[in-house]
């Protein structure tokens, strides 16, 4: 809570291209948030050089980042849109919770385990550290609710016991957030191995449906992917390729799983797959359209980090400065 306004906020990170998974488990929800909250929507780019980058590429996915974030229908008079490098306060805020999170919090995160696990030549302390940057960008502007997808639930956990930890010892300093996970923005899953996230740093580019690849490609992927014994359509355990597209075309269509089952009954898994690409074309290109545009001026795009730099380092000064006097730093004004 700032004030009398509730606070969500969120983050994605400039690393690689962004598949349906985030926009369906995150990025598509966001825009509902501004009626009810004051929302900010980072480009996490501090984050992404926890695993080595290639500078001119982070560059332009930042970029790309913020125009995905308009594209997305994210107005920025309405929500402030920005990149983390821009507002030092994250930076600092993060060292500072650094120190009131144990080391055996950090090394239970699912995801520090999976990724030391894919990174083994580069298991660096930011890697480790990545959670407490997280919950500094989350606390920073006294979040109520994070939106996220399923898999960085744990992440957002861990910042609810660091607020109250830090509240502890000096209260009221921070709002303890909630995360929320997508209603039906489930966890999507690789389209080659579906007991396997749909992760964009996957090797196979068949497992992976990009926001932003076209419609041939599209309907190709989806006409590729690994489906399961049987021929009908019905969403089971038994059935997680099936059950995978059907979560995609529900969440593009709003149709629920008996009516899917229902619509392709006495139909073969290719009628399908072929559906399940048709529809996820027809609503990306929308998004698509606008994407190119809002590329195509990088200018503006500057401008719009410049602007929304300074909204949210209004607010994250605020309790950035509010928690080094708790915590006995020497205020000189
Ligand atoms: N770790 C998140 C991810 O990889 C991105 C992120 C960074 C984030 N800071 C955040 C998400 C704060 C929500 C809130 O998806």
């Amino acid at each position: 809570m700032f004030g009398e306004q509730k606070v969500s906020f969120s983050g994605v990170q400039p690393s690689g291209n962004l598949t349906i998974g985030n926009y369906l488990g995150a990025i598509r929800n966001f825009a509902a948030y501004a009626e009810s909250y004051k929302t900010f929507y980072c480009v996490v780019d501090e984050h992404a050089i926890t695993v080595r980058q290639v500078p001119a590429e982070l560059r332009r996915r930042t970029y790309e980042t913020l125009a995905l974030y308009l594209s997305c229908g994210l107005d920025p008079e309405k929500n402030t849109l920005y990149v983390q490098s821009m507002v030092h306060e994250h930076a600092e805020l993060a060292w500072i919770l650094n120190c009131f999170t144990g080391f055996g919090e950090l090394s239970r995160m699912t995801q520090f385990k999976d990724k030391s696990a894919r990174h083994a030549d580069n298991i660096n302390a930011g890697l480790f550290a990545y959670p407490t940057l997280m919950a500094a960008d989350i606390l920073l502007y006294q979040t109520d609710v994070g939106p996220v997808g399923v898999d960085q639930k744990q992440h957002v956990e861990l910042t609810r016991d660091i607020a109250e930890r830090f509240n502890q010892l000096y209260p009221g300093t921070f709002t303890v957030p909630e995360p929320v996970i997508a209603k039906n923005g489930m966890k999507i899953m690789s389209l080659a191995d579906p007991t396997k996230k749909m992760s964009k740093s996957d090797e196979n580019p068949n497992a992976v449906v990009y926001i932003l690849d076209d419609r041939d490609t599209i309907i190709r992927k989806f006409k590729r992917a690994v489906t399961d014994s049987g021929a009908e359509v019905s969403y089971t355990p038994e059935k997680p390729g099936i059950s995978n597209l059907m979560t995609i075309y529900s969440c593009f269509t709003g149709k629920t799983m008996p009516q899917i089952e229902k619509e392709f009954d006495g139909k073969g898994y290719g009628d399908f797959k072929l559906a399940v690409g048709e529809v996820t074309a027809d609503a990306l290109a929308p998004v698509q359209a606008n994407f190119a545009r809002y590329l195509a001026d990088k200018g503006a795009l500057e401008a719009q980090m410049k602007k929304g730099a300074e909204e949210a380092s209004y607010y994250a000064r605020r309790t950035l400065s509010k928690v080094q006097k708790k915590l006995g730093f020497v205020q000189i004004r």
